[in-house]
């Protein structure tokens, strides 16, 4: 088993030493670095948007993995690629015309994410798997950090597994929402391949070290 592309989310960051957390990120051995745009209406939260992800992106020496919660995310596309993301992840939920979105999102030479709700069947993926660089699998419902792990998720990632291996596709599993030690192995056992973590990693005494556990969890 590969160990996981370590992904923590600067929505657990302290936002008044920004530039210091994101450069802590650059010395620890996170891969990606998840950014959490929040609409306060796609979702019941507002966190930041392309003024804060340009300043991020300023700093950040790691891709920046951008996980869209907002309504019409076809009217922003290109702002947030140009504001510095690598990847774009855009919620099923929020998408009429998805396979659009993704073929969009990957013309901008982005990487095309697309996330689902806890409530959402990744049986609906089937026919835009092949299309999808990432799923972003929320493992709480969206809008805040620190919230506790869905259970069925590991059930989820199990069925999405046997969807991209059907369909010979090449889409990376990513785990969003209550990740910690506990569950990450489980996790990466059942089939995924990113981890986000938030809390997990920022509420740690040391979050360089945190950081260091989720990378060696398959190990461990
Ligand atoms: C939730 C966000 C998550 C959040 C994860 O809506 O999409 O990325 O930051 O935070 P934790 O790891 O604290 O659950
Ligand atoms: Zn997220």
């Amino acid at each position: 088993m590969n160990s996981p592309i370590v992904a923590p989310s600067v929505l657990a960051a302290d936002f008044a030493n920004l530039q210091r957390d994101i450069e802590m990120l650059n010395e620890s051995q996170a891969d990606w670095i998840h950014i959490d745009i929040m609409d306060g209406v796609f979702v019941p939260n507002i966190s930041f948007g392309l003024p804060v992800l340009e300043a991020i992106n300023k700093y950040a020496k790691k891709p920046l993995d951008v996980h869209l919660m907002i309504v019409n995310p076809e009217k922003y596309i290109k702002a947030f690629r140009d504001a510095g993301a690598a990847n774009i992840t855009v919620h099923f939920e929020a998408c009429n015309h998805l396979h659009r979105m993704l073929e969009e999102i990957k013309s901008l030479d982005c990487k095309a994410g697309v996330a689902v709700n806890p409530h959402t069947n990744v049986q609906l993926l089937e026919d835009t798997i092949k299309d999808i660089d990432l799923v972003c699998m929320m493992s709480v419902n969206p809008g805040f950090g620190g919230q506790k792990f869905i259970q069925n998720t590991y059930k989820k990632v199990r069925q999405l597994k046997e969807i991209i291996a059907e369909n010979e596709a090449h889409t990376l599993i990513e785990i969003d929402g209550g990740v910690n030690a506990q569950n990450a192995k489980p996790l990466m056992e059942a089939g995924a391949d990113v981890l986000v973590a938030g809390s997990f990693v920022f509420k740690s005494v040391d979050p360089v070290e945190t950081i260091e556990e989720l990378k060696n969890v398959v190990s461990a």
